[in-house]
């Protein structure tokens, strides 16, 4: 067990570079079984405990995954030899849910646990078993393990009653082999949908629409591995602006993609922080004071549920009241409480945040209560007065590589330490 020590006090100050999007990588690497034929090579893939998940189901299921370096993995899913998925690390994380779709697809039939994740809300998979039914498979959920079977997939007009990364992208992936063409409606328009879509094409799927409300797959009959490079970090990226606002340092982000950040640009410059946009940077930075603001997380474009949490602790030190409205998870408020223990003056009603600025927080011992909770934790220990320490760091593995050393290289002084 390990921990994360943090002196705070310290301005944030140099440059970060960002690595690729979690959320879309651990989407690509189970797509990778779609592969009939040559290998894939992916790079910018982030280091973090969720990827080193998959690469065991990958290798579990019979697939080859080379280590080519720290962000690049080889994946020869020709070797593929199972179509069972019933692991712990299937159990442990979110994402498992995509092989679901794309053992249906390669093979018309899989076996995989319910998938977990973060503690943030009651996480049903309706949605995704909606679209798999629609496409002709017969769902059903026995001993905690979703089977799917199909004789043949049919392509079909899909019309999603909630917009749902998940359930677009999965479907997305059944859809690519199935014969015809298959219309989805109500999508999410995240940067990782439209990334997962241009890698399935770039295996010579025919997935048009991604980004917008509608997608048009046109099933294909085979795939094949390719070279491909994972988009950047939209979530990460924020989070280390949060951070050189909260440190009312100067930081300049760099291997991003502005567009891709713009709520949450606007959000800081909102508040009185300075963003200037580069071609894939952003430079934030504070000149005078900062005041509180309003936020009601929704789809992408909107404001992004995943830096909500960050985003509070930095408004827990501004002065005024912020409230922050959480529309996508009703039990994102967790480390509210981690917060209060360094002297935040919050009030949570249900999935509103009312946040009255305090002058500083105070060091404490916190804990990380889920993913997005520990990065908030992480910038409270950046600006509280004194020592944090934060535990269960595991849930900040799963998602940010390497968090210190990124902190640190920016001048936080923060140690990861082993715990009894
Ligand atoms: C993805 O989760 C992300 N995870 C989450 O990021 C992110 O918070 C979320 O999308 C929203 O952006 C991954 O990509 C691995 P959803 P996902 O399906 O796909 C409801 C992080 O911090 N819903 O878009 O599970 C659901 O309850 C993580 O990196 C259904 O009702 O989210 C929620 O209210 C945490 N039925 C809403 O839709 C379904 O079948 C959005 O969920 C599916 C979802």
């Amino acid at each position: 067990m390990e921990r994360l020590v943090i002196e705070g006090g310290r301005s944030l100050r140099g440059e970060v570079e960002i690595n690729g999007a979690k959320n879309a990588a651990v989407a690509i690497l189970p797509a990778a079984i779609l592969a009939s034929e040559n290998k894939c090579l992916i790079d910018n893939i982030p280091d973090i405990e969720d990827v080193h998940c998959l690469e065991r189901i990958l290798k579990g299921l019979g697939c080859s995954v080379n280590k080519i370096d720290r962000n690049t993995l080889e994946i020869d899913a020709t070797t593929i030899a199972s179509v069972d998925a019933c692991t712990e690390d299937v159990r442990r994380m979110r994402a498992s849910y995509y092989f679901i779709g794309a053992l249906l697809a390669r093979f018309k039939e899989a076996k995989v646990d319910l998938p977990g994740g973060c503690p943030i809300g009651v996480r049903p998979i309706d949605q995704h078993i909606k679209g798999f039914e629609a496409l002709g498979a017969d769902v059903t959920i026995e001993h905690g393990a979703v089977r799917v079977k199909a004789e043949n997939l049919k392509g079909a007009n899909i019309f999603f009653d909630v917009v749902s990364v998940g359930a677009t992208i999965n479907v997305m992936i059944a859809a690519t082999l199935a014969e015809g063409t298959t219309v989805l409606e109500n999508v999410a328009k995240e940067p990782h949908v439209v990334d997962v879509a241009n890698f399935l094409n770039s295996m010579g799927a025919d997935v048009k629409g991604a980004g917008t409300d509608v997608i048009r797959i046109k099933g294909v009959d085979s795939l094949k591995g390719c070279n491909y490079s994972v988009i950047p970090d939209q979530i990460e990226a924020g989070t280390f602006m949060i951070a050189a606002v909260a440190t009312e340092g100067d930081v300049l982000v760099k291997n991003v993609i502005p567009k891709h950040l713009e709520s949450i640009s606007a959000k800081l410059i909102e508040m009185g922080a300075k963003v200037e946009e580069g071609d894939d940077s952003v430079r934030v930075y504070v000149e005078g004071p900062l005041k509180g603001v309003n936020i009601k997380t929704a789809p992408y474009p909107g404001f992004p549920t995943d830096v909500q949490q960050p985003m509070s602790t930095l408004l827990s030190s501004v002065a005024g009241r912020s409230i922050i409205t959480e529309s996508i998870w009703e039990s994102r408020h967790k480390h509210i409480d981690e917060l209060k223990k360094m002297g935040a003056n919050i009030k949570v009603e249900g999935r509103t945040a009312i946040i009255d600025g305090v002058k500083k927080l105070t060091g404490a011992i916190t804990k990380a209560t889920d993913l997005r909770a520990g990065a908030a934790m992480v910038i409270a220990g950046l600006i509280a007065e004194g020592k944090t320490e934060i535990l269960s760091i595991e849930h900040i593995d799963r998602g940010y590589p390497h968090i210190e050393e990124k902190f640190k290289a920016l001048g936080a002084q923060i140690t990861r330490i082993e715990t009894e």
